[in-house]
This record gives C-alpha cells, structure tokens and sequence, in this order.
C-alpha cells in the first residue's frame, strides 16, 4: 500500500509499485488531465508537481512518491480560474490543447521560482515542454501577463494570496 497526498486529499493504492505516477493518474484514478506524449521524460506532457517541483510523470515510479505532495492540472482550480490559466483564456494558448496541461505545470513551477521571469529564463525552463503545434509564442506572452498581473506575493501552485499586496 503506497499513500500520497493528491491535490491536498490522501490517497493509499495497492499496485505494483513500480507503476509510473502517470498510470496511476490516469488509468487507476481517473484523473485524465495529465497526458501521455512520449513515455520518456522527452515531452513534457504528463508535467505535475512532486513536493512543488514539476517532474513527468511518465519515469516516476509510484514507490518514489510514498508520503509525498502530488499536484495535478486538476488541482490548480475547479474552474479555470487560477492566474495562468486565466492567461492562458486570454491569449488563446491552446491549438490542438495536447500538451497544454503539462505546459501551465511548467509555468507554474517557473512563476513560482521566477515570479518576473525575463525572456531568457523561460526560455531556459519551459524548453523541455514540446509544443508540435507551436504555440509557444502564445505559451510566453501569457506567462508574461501572469507574472504581471500577480507577482511575488502569490503562490502560484495554490493559486491563492499568501500575504502582502499582488
Ligand atoms: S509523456 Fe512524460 S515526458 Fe513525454
Ligand atoms: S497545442 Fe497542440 S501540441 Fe501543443
């Protein structure tokens, strides 16, 4: 029996615990906003959070994040209304949406560890999300408008003020 915290709620699962996090999201709890790209830590699109950092999903063995803090896309808000999502709404990130889960994850991470990234530092920490429909003009103007509308006194991961004026 493995627990983990999931989006702030306990889980305890009985399988194999070599099982990557990305089977247990899905298939085994049913929570379908991470995808699988490419199964190899070369994509970026099963992006979550493991104790606040972004890992895929698709290389971490279940074992590995025993008693730890899982963060999925689904966690970040129940309708769309955390601050990068709203910028993603606002630049029309999306084209096909494949990737973009794992996208925002990235972003979040990035806005949480550089919360006035410049060009070169999202460059640098969203390079390995891959994007086949190229969105990522659109990915780094709206992590810009994110960054503007809420800086350093927000956590960006919970979505929420944590003190002091945005
Ligand atoms: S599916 Fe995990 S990095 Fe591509
Ligand atoms: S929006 Fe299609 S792969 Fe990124």
């Amino acid at each position: 029996m493995i627990r983990f915290n999931l989006n702030s709620k306990p889980v305890e699962i009985d399988v194999d615990p070599n099982m990557p996090l990305l089977w247990v999201l899905r298939d085994i709890l049913g929570m379908t906003g991470t995808k699988f790209g490419c199964g190899m830590a070369q994509c970026g699109a099963c992006t979550v959070h493991l104790d606040g950092q972004p890992i895929r999903s698709c290389v971490m063995p279940l074992s590995a994040i025993a008693d730890k803090d899982v963060n999925t896309i689904e966690g970040l808000s129940a309708s769309a209304e955390h601050p990068v999502q709203q910028a993603w709404l606002e630049h029309n990130v999306p084209q096909c949406g494949y990737c973009q889960s794992g996208q925002i994850m990235s972003a979040v991470a990035l806005l949480n560890e550089h919360p006035d990234p410049d060009d070169e530092t999202i460059d640098s920490y969203m390079q390995g999300n891959i994007c086949r429909c190229g969105t990522y003009p659109r990915i780094k103007a709206a992590i810009k408008t994110a960054a503007k509308n809420k800086q350093s006194a927000f956590d960006y991961s919970l979505g929420k003020e944590v003190g002091g004026q945005a």
